[in-house]
């Protein structure tokens, strides 16, 4: 409890005032922490006896931001620009002392007052473009007056958060205090007042903005070079124009401009969309009739059954997470195979910059290939990724119930198989669950948990808190043919294929999706992970996909033979093929199918709308806990675009009722059943509500 109100505390030590604020976990600053600011401030600026005054935070960091929760209600005074203002014209120094992560308006806040210190560790950052913002305190303004507009505006556009040691030389802190933080900062102060440093505030800094002044060609191509790798995302040219004004406009001017930016970017569509995301991501690790107390057993070794190219990706997902691993193969020369990839993907990240070589040799070191099965008898949670066989991972999952040591987790990467049935070969079904990861595993976030009929919860919270660990998303799924993300994927692939046949070509069904925010369209991306991956499935079950087995059959198997659906002219760049074009035509022909123009709006319809219907069914069926769940599988997994909010959300946006009528007709006319509107759908439409009004209590029993 605080000495002004129960977020905030004010001390004295002899002349400095301490002013501390505590609202766990993060100390967001919600309305009550922003008023005793206010009024700590003004006590410290009336009280004579005060000759400075140090702002520090409890717990584990200083302020790590706005409280979002109060994003979508209306705006209670004071703001947080009242807030800084005030510490700003209090007459006395003011440092602030910063540990953890300050972040978004914390970070506003340090910027606010006259001087910084850190604990050795602390990472800073403006993190608001993720959520669709811009920072609207006065980042935007006072940060390029400490590190000079282009470097800020790097900053603000990732919204990493960035270690104060890369930081110091810039000013952002003035020191680096290891030791007792609050007493260093008394210290700093004391400091600040025995040699009678002038008052300057961030705002009046002028000097490392006259490089811009003299010369904005070279911010202009900074902000080019942001604004092109956007792709939609409408924050980032609101970012670039702020930033430009801190060295353009006087600062009054600029901050109310930022102000006005933000309150545009936050009542638009695709900043909605990413606060959705942010929530349903944390949503998405909750399972809902998981007893509270339900913990993760420990994890101290992992094995992975295949390297293979989603084994070897996996074994280094558990490096990654300091976890060492033991990764078994079938033959000496598969494992040496398995085991250079790891290496040479390792290499590329170090000559890229993104690790150091040290970094490197103590991940591969972490690493350790056998052929030996046995050799898993200690490790704490398996991963099996050996071929898509059901007998094969029968026998794999028999002989690890023989092994592995009890409580051990017994996981499947499986993309199609049913979890039930391989963990019914064990005697242990309780330890047995999919973990689904995607390619290239080391890179992609997403991790589908599938949850067996008899999965553990405490199973089931280790796989979460080992997702975590590795930094993925994960999302608990239910077990069904490709789960949720190859489930609705599989609609598309289908409509694509039909729309191609009808009258599109490739190059049109792409357009039709790059243009709506994907990085790839659906050609695109067969011929990047292989066109002979599906042909070699169907031809195992006697199926046929007319164009893509065509192709796979005259050796055109994507990327990596030079051509698929596309070009590939020595790059990764697709160019449209007219050999393609007229394999496509005389498809049709054969068929008896008249071809005819198709416009964008019935292509993006057909690609997306299915897959909403699916979306809808995957919810009934209970294999998606929440709507918000499958949005965050398409962002993560799928490329969908963050700021469209993913299907479900985009679904909503749209509207059922619309999509309802559109699915029925394209049902009509191609008289597949599976279009029609699925019951769930055809309900909320007709009752007028969107999925994320359909609450638990009126879902189908
Ligand atoms: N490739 C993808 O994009 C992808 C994505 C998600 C899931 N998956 C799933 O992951 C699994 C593996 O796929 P992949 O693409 O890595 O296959 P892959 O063919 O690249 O690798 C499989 C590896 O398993 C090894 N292996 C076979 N039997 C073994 C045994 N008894 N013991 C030890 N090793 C054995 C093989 O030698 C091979 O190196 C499959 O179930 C697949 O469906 C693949």
């Amino acid at each position: 409890m605080g000495s002004v109100n129960p977020s905030i505390d004010l001390a004295h030590d002899g002349e400095i005032a301490v002013v501390t604020i505590d609202n766990p976990p993060v100390n967001a600053l919600k309305h009550e922490v922003r008023a005793g600011l206010i009024e700590a401030f003004q006590r410290v600026k009336n009280d004579a006896g005060v000759k400075a005054a140090v702002l520090a935070c409890a717990g584990r960091t200083f302020s790590a931001g706005a409280d979002i929760s109060e994003f979508g209600k209306p705006r209670r005074s004071p703001g947080l620009i009242e807030v800084i203002e005030t510490i700003e014209s209090v007459g006395k120094p003011v440092v602030a002392a910063l540990h953890g992560t300050p972040l978004g308006g914390g970070f506003e806040l340090a910027l606010g007052c006259h001087y910084r210190v850190a604990a050795p560790g602390t990472r800073v950052g403006l993190p608001e473009i993720k959520l669709g913002l811009l920072p609207g305190a006065g980042g935007t303004q006072r940060l390029p007056r400490l590190i000079g507009p282009e470097r800020a505006l790097q900053l603000i556009v990732s919204g990493n958060p960035t270690p104060v040691e890369e930081l110091a030389q810039d000013g952002v802190v003035d020191a680096i205090v290891p030791g007792d933080l609050r007493q260093e900062a008394i210290a700093f102060a004391r400091k600040v007042l025995s040699e009678r440093r002038p008052l300057t505030r961030v705002r009046d800094r002028e000097d490392r903005l006259s490089a811009a002044r003299a010369d904005a060609g070279a911010f202009t191509r900074a902000a080019d070079a942001s604004t092109k790798r956007a792709r939609g995302l409408r924050a980032v040219p609101a970012c670039v124009e702020s930033v430009r004004n801190s060295f353009e406009k006087p600062f009054d001017e600029g901050q109310a401009r930022e102000l006005a930016l933000f309150m545009e970017l936050l009542t638009s569509e695709e900043s909605r969309a990413q606060r959705h995301i942010f929530f349903a991501e944390r949503e998405a690790q909750k399972v809902p009739d998981m007893p509270a107390g339900s913990k993760p057993r420990d994890i101290r070794r992992g094995g992975v059954i295949g390297a293979g190219t989603m084994g070897g990706g996996i074994a280094m997902n558990f490096a990654n997470a300091g976890v060492s691993v033991t990764l078994v193969e079938t033959a000496p020369d598969a494992l040496d195979r398995g085991l250079a990839t790891i290496r040479k993907n390792y290499a590329n990240t170090v000559s890229r910059g993104g690790l150091s070589q040290e970094e490197m040799d103590r991940r591969v070191g972490l690493i350790t290939g056998t052929t030996d099965f046995n050799a898993l008898a200690d490790a704490d949670f398996i991963i099996e990724a050996v071929f898509e066989e059901m007998g094969l991972k029968k026998r794999v999952f028999a002989e690890l119930d023989r092994i592995a040591k009890p409580g051990a987790i017994l996981a499947t990467n499986t993309s199609t198989l049913d979890v039930n049935e391989i963990a019914a070969t064990t005697k242990r079904p309780q330890d047995v669950l999919g973990t689904h990861f995607f390619s290239p595993a080391n890179v992609m976030k997403l991790l589908e948990i599938v949850r067996g009929e008899k999965t553990a919860f405490d199973a089931l919270a280790t796989a979460i808190a080992l997702g975590r660990r590795m930094a993925k998303v994960p999302v608990v799924v239910g077990v069904c043919y490709g789960f949720v993300g190859n489930r609705m994927l599989h609609l598309r692939s289908v409509e694509a294929e039909r729309l191609i046949l009808e009258g599109a070509l490739p190059q049109d069904v792409d357009a039709a999706l790059t243009e709506f925010g994907f990085p790839m369209g659906p050609f695109a991306m067969s011929d990047l992970a292989g066109i002979d991956v599906g042909w070699r499935i169907r031809k195992g079950r006697g199926e046929r996909a007319e164009i893509s087995d065509t192709l796979a059959e005259m050796g055109r198997f994507g990327q990596k033979t030079g051509s698929g659906y596309f070009r590939y002219e020595g790059g990764r760049t697709p160019v449209p093929d007219p050999e393609v074009e007229k394999i496509i035509i005389d498809a049709s022909n054969r068929l008896g199918i008249q071809r005819r123009t198709i416009d964008s709006q019935e292509i993006l319809e057909r690609l997306i709308f299915p897959m909403i219907n699916e979306g809808a069914r995957i919810l009934e069926e209970g294999i998606a806990y929440r709507p918000g769940d499958i949005d965050v599988v398409w962002v993560y997994g799928y490329g969908w675009p963050v700021w469209r909010g993913g299907p479900m959300f985009y679904a909503d946006q749209v509207g059922l009722g619309y999509i309802g009528d559109r699915l029925a007709h394209y049902a009509a006319r191609s008289g597949d059943k599976a279009l029609e509107p699925a019951p769930l759908l055809a309900r909320l439409a007709r009752e007028g509500r969107g999925f994320a009004e359909n609450k638990s209590e009126d879902k189908a029993a």
